[in-house]
């Protein structure tokens, strides 16, 4: 959604990770931003102009002084018009070039003339990044608002390990919707919650349900976007804890409650998207329960209802709950905003639990709602902080 009709000049340079900016400049495509390719000559050697022209659709732009490649777009144009400029890979030397004022090709020349933000992914052999000259100039640009997002750790193409692949090419999208994200939460304390939890029946067997965390995780990474320090507790889920956020990863709602217990006190905005659960079995065996009697009955007590006792200790927190229902969403709903002492409710049914498309319902304090069409759940989660911000601003 960030990213969607937005221009973005893809600069890259010259190391061997230019072939995973191919996949890039797809992944730019299918967020639907336009890409405006621009290679330096170092790049041409390792990928062509056409495999890359060919991905993203657009003439790539090698040459200053090329008239004839200034066709559709001209580099003033670009750095103009460009909403953001990301460079990936980016080598030590254009790093070097740009921190030291250096404008002698396209892409350097892109980058000194354009007020868009400007994010390096760099991808270098690890002492070259160890480098105090190359650490040096990454300081310096970063304290005068270059953004940067990674090297990674790992196996590197010259055989060292050590840091300096190129970041995950995801982490490199969301650092760029990072860049042009509104910083509406900035200063915000925001906990989340995702996931399941799990309650052991014995050290095989547990009571959970299907949530994948998908949404939970989808609004923490929206928060950090737009500026807040989040924290993730995260109930058993298979996806990978989001980057620049703190993330406790947690099993029972015993350990829920005490995860999100510990960090309330200085939160000032908490969604509990956690599909907790209500009961778990009054005994946890410690030995495999084997198979003996024709029928088992398992009794269950209730676990502690996080949200009900987040309400009760509220401190000015603002307070977001889900409730996941099956019938009379919204008058459900809205009996659990007034008994939890919530100032937003988000209602939806189990259809959405394990896939990528949610359709919600948000309730306000004052029992308005406003029906979300079927959304992404990374678009559905924008809109859910949409309706935060408007509240906590005013
Ligand atoms: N919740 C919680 N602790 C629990 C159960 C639920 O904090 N033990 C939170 C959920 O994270 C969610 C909200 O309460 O934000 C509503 O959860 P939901 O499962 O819809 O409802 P319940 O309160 O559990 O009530 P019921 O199961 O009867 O619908």
């Amino acid at each position: 959604m960030i990213l969607n009709n937005k221009k973005i000049v893809l600069g890259i340079t010259g190391g061997i990770a230019a072939y995973k900016a191919l996949e890039l400049a797809r992944l730019f495509i299918k967020n639907k931003a336009e890409v405006w390719p621009v290679m330096t000559r170092a790049a041409v050697s390792f990928i062509t102009p056409l495999s890359l022209q060919t991905v993203a659709r657009n003439t790539v732009s090698q040459d200053m002084f090329a008239l004839s490649q200034e066709s559709k777009i001209s580099h003033i144009d670009m750095a103009e018009k460009a909403d953001l400029v990301v460079v990936a890979p980016a080598t030590a030397n254009v790093i070097g070039k740009v921190a030291s004022g250096i404008a002698d090709d396209l892409l350097t020349t892109i980058i000194m003339a354009t007020k868009a933000p400007v994010l390096f992914a760099p991808a270098m052999n690890s002492n070259m990044y160890d480098n105090k000259i190359v650490q040096h100039n990454i300081e310096r640009l970063r304290k005068i608002g270059y953004c940067f997002i990674g090297p990674a750790e790992g196996e590197l193409a010259c055989g060292n390990e050590g840091k300096g692949r190129l970041a995950p090419l995801e982490d490199i999208i969301d650092a760029a919707e990072e860049c042009l994200a509104p910083k509406d939460l900035k200063g915000q304390k925001v906990l989340v919650t995702a996931g399941p939890t799990r309650e052991a029946i014995d050290p095989v067997r547990f009571i959970s349900n299907p949530s994948s965390g998908k949404m939970g995780y989808a609004i923490a990474r929206a928060a950090r976007r737009r500026g807040a320090e989040v924290v993730l507790v995260s109930g058993p889920s298979y996806l990978a804890p989001p980057r620049g956020i703190t993330f406790i990863k947690t099993i029972t709602a015993e350990e829920m409650a005490e995860a999100t217990m510990r960090h309330y006190p200085q939160s000032t905005v908490v969604i509990m998207a956690a599909a907790v659960s209500d009961y778990r079995p009054k005994i946890s065996h410690r030995k495999k329960v084997k198979k003996e009697e024709e029928r088992l009955d398992i009794e269950l007590e209730r676990t502690q209802d996080i949200l009900k006792e987040l309400g009760n200790k509220k401190r000015g927190q603002f307070l977001v709950g889900f409730a996941l229902e099956t019938e009379d969403m919204l008058t459900n709903a809205k009996k659990k905003l007034k008994e939890k002492k919530l100032d937003l409710i988000v209602a939806n049914s189990p259809s959405s639990f394990d896939g990528e498309v949610t359709q919600v319902s948000v309730i306000d304090k004052d029992g308005k709602v406003e029906e979300l069409p079927s959304l992404a759940k990374n678009e559905a989660a924008e809109r859910i902080l949409d309706k935060v911000v408007r509240a906590i601003g005013s």
